[in-house]
């Protein structure tokens, strides 16, 4: 099973952004406990402040990957064009917020991608991309 987590904007400073509502933990420390939670999956990291590395990282991982796990950041709220990338490839895409942005701003409650991914996990912390990573790798059947 090969997993992309790919990180939009500002996420590099998770552990030291705004720690109310993102925590003290920086990614690279929660990488590393996902990883050794599921040693026989391949997880791959990817975070880029800019919106064109983020749709070249989609198209590169998208057509061979079995799992994307995306937090777009605020381009999630902005980018019809990362949505038209996640429309473009084959490999599915579950997006995660760290923060509950229902809870938030107004501006917080749209998202461009919702509509093209497999489904959603939102408010659940670091947590969320280890759910992200169960939804595809032990659904139960129904
Ligand atoms: C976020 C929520 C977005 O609204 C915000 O712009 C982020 C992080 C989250 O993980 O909660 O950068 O995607």
């Amino acid at each position: 099973m090969k997993i992309q987590i790919i990180n939009g904007p500002n996420l590099n400073l998770l552990g030291v952004r705004e720690k109310s509502i993102y925590g003290d933990s920086d990614f690279n420390t929660y990488l590393d406990s996902l990883k050794h939670r599921y040693p026989s999956y391949e997880i791959s990291y990817f975070q880029s402040n800019k919106e064109g590395e983020l749709i070249d990282k989609l198209h590169e991982v998208g057509f061979d990957y079995d799992a994307i796990i995306l937090n777009a950041g605020a381009y999630t709220h902005t980018s019809v064009a990362i949505a038209d990338a996640i429309s473009a490839i084959n490999t599915p895409v579950v997006e995660v917020h760290i923060s509950n942005v229902h809870k938030r701003e107004a501006f917080r409650h749209h998202s461009y991608l919702s509509a093209v991914c497999k489904g959603i996990i939102v408010g659940f912390g670091l947590d969320g991309y280890r759910l992200a990573i169960e939804s595809f790798t032990a659904p139960v059947q129904q």
